[in-house]
């Protein structure tokens, strides 16, 4: 029998509905991670995604980035909550703010992000409107390192799909999002396993 892997330790950042902090979620249950959930950090307080760890038993915690006065302000308390985590690995799952230089060089090489669509095409906000706008006939999702840029970072996973000629934004968006949910658990899943091997920006899985 092979010997049980230690667990890692991992913290979610999710600024809305949290579909993707359950994959996650879901797939440590199962037992395909070996990681434990120590947090969710939330700029929202209004985000479903702390129901979500409330049912599941994970600790939540809030920087309302409304009560700050500044960008700056809010980050050195982001960092702080961060610090406070003690992870191993801070994913980011639907986490809608640009961090900034300090928390990115914090935590270099230890911070993964969903994206929905096939980077580099589509950064930023709204990448499936992006891709539907410009008449793409194959979108997906992204994870990928977080680095200084915008949703530049290597790339650990990508998984495709369709557009198909009556997609709305909507529509398309949900059929990423069913790919983000496989891709995802398993991107956190390679890390925890310390299979992922970056050199420069490519990232080679053991
Ligand atoms: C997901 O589609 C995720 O890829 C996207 O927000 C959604 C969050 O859904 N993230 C970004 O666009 C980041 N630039 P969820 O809250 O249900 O996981």
């Amino acid at each position: 029998m092979e010997p049980e892997l230690p667990r890692k330790r991992i913290a979610v950042l999710a600024s809305g509905r949290g579909s993707n902090f359950q994959a996650v979620i879901d797939a440590i249950t199962a037992g395909d991670i070996p990681a434990i959930c120590v947090r969710l950090v939330t700029d929202n307080p209004g985000a479903y995604a702390i129901e979500r760890a409330e049912s599941a038993g994970i600790p939540v915690t809030t920087v309302d980035f409304a009560k700050f006065p500044s960008k700056t302000a809010y980050e050195e308390a982001l960092l702080a909550a961060m610090q406070d985590c003690r992870a191993d690995l801070f994913v980011l799952a639907g986490y809608m703010r640009i961090l900034g230089p300090e928390i990115v060089h914090e935590f270099s090489g230890r911070m993964i992000n969903i994206h929905p669509a096939l980077l580099p095409a589509f950064a930023g906000l709204h990448a499936q409107w992006q891709a539907l706008e410009y008449g793409v006939k194959v979108a997906g999702c992204t994870v990928h390192i977080v680095d200084e840029g915008v949703d530049t970072g290597p790339i650990v996973i990508q998984r495709c799909v369709p557009v198909l000629p009556d997609d709305d934004e909507a529509m398309l968006a949900d059929r990423i999002l069913a790919e983000e949910h496989k891709a995802l658990p398993l991107a956190v899943k390679l890390f925890c396993e310390d299979r992922l091997e970056v050199t420069d920006r490519r990232v080679r899985i053991r």
